[in-house]
């Protein structure tokens, strides 16, 4: 692999700042060497780069898809600038040992979109990771159609908060917001969410919490949560009803009677942003970049120095409901 953390008094190797990973846990802010672009690679000079869920999982070492190499630059996206032009990117598949949460990043060119004039570096960091994981689980994965009924799970966190309002933009006629945190379940109905379902009971009460609160069935449901939320919001389906699967955060595993989907014909679909063809996630992120400059998507946002890499990551553990951006 080559690159490598570059000691003090090394001399004349070219180090960018990074958040470098030496051990499964938190990364550290350390000097690493400085990407070179090889064929089909191309430098991004990173300008904000976003804290994830993934990030942390990776960082530990236990992300279901494998451990990142030691030592390594952590971080999956990032906005910044091509090489020494002017045109302004998104992109989220820097290539390893280098990640995203760096001065410069060394990245696949096929993951780049481009930024619209005015939009804010961290909005744009924001409809990355998060804001494509709502609007592909809405449109592409459930196919959402005009008048439905929405349930977001986890609309406390960034994807949740993107989902309240993407799937409104997209047509839903009623959603519902189910989370934990009061003042961010408060915050999803400032931003467009027609009723709210606090996570503070399970099984058929949370289920006749939520039908009571979608005012009946419910045909989609956005869940980046699954454990005991997801099996009583599969509960709440009706006939042709769609549950999206997008993430963990509430528990690994999940017990689902199998009335709820054979009786109502209903499906558990799976998503990773990782997985839509990259034509599928650029017309999502154009059409979510149009919608935030215009002020229809609206994410909160706390930037963090990239110096303060230990900090954001406790900020991101402890559960943060709002976007944690990193800037180099
Ligand atoms: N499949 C993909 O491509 C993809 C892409 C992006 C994200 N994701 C996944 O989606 C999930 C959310 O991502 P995010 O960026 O929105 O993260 P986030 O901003 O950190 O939000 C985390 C959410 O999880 C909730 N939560 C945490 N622990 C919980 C528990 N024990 N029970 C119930 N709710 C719990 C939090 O709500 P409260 O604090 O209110 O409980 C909050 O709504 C993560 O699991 C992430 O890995 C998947």
């Amino acid at each position: 692999m080559g690159a490598r953390v570059v000691r003090a008094g090394a001399g004349s190797v070219p180090a960018v700042h990074a958040a470098v990973l030496h051990e499964y846990g938190v990364p550290r802010y350390d000097a690493f060497e400085d990407p070179v672009a090889g064929e089909g690679q191309v430098v991004v000079e990173v300008t904000a780069t976003g804290l994830n869920p993934v990030d942390v999982s990776k960082a530990a070492g236990t992300f279901y898809a494998g451990k990142p190499p030691l030592p390594s630059i952590a971080g999956q996206e990032g906005v910044g600038r091509v090489g020494e032009t002017d045109r302004r990117v998104y992109f989220d598949r820097p290539i390893a040992p280098y990640g995203s949460m760096a001065q410069r990043a060394l990245v696949d060119p096929g993951s780049l979109m481009e930024l619209p004039d005015g939009l804010d570096d961290g909005v744009a960091v924001a409809l990355g990771v998060a804001g494509l994981a709502a609007w592909l689980a809405l449109d592409w994965r459930a196919e959402l159609r005009a008048g439905e009924t929405v349930l977001v799970l986890g609309a406390t966190g960034t994807v949740g908060q993107i989902a309240v309002q993407g799937a409104k933009l997209l047509g839903a006629g009623r959603v519902v917001a189910a989370g934990r945190n009061e003042q961010a379940l408060r915050r999803a109905a400032e931003l467009g969410a027609d009723a709210t379902v606090a996570l503070d009971r399970g099984g058929d009460a949370l289920t006749a919490a939520f039908r009571d609160a979608a005012g009946g069935d419910i045909d989609v449901v956005i869940d980046p949560l699954w454990g005991a939320p997801a099996a009583a919001a599969l509960g709440a389906l009706g006939v042709g009803g769609r549950l999206i699967q997008i993430g963990q955060s509430a528990g690994a595993e999940a017990s689902i009677p199998s009335w709820v989907l054979r009786g109502r014909i209903a499906e558990i679909r799976g998503h990773t942003n990782f997985l839509a063809p990259d034509e599928v996630r650029r017309d999502a992120y154009r059409t979510m970049a149009e919608h935030a400059a215009a002020g229809r998507i609206s994410v909160d946002i706390e930037r963090f120095a990239l110096r303060d890499v230990a900090r954001a990551w406790e900020r991101q553990r402890a559960g943060a409901h709002c976007k944690l951006v990193l800037v180099p």
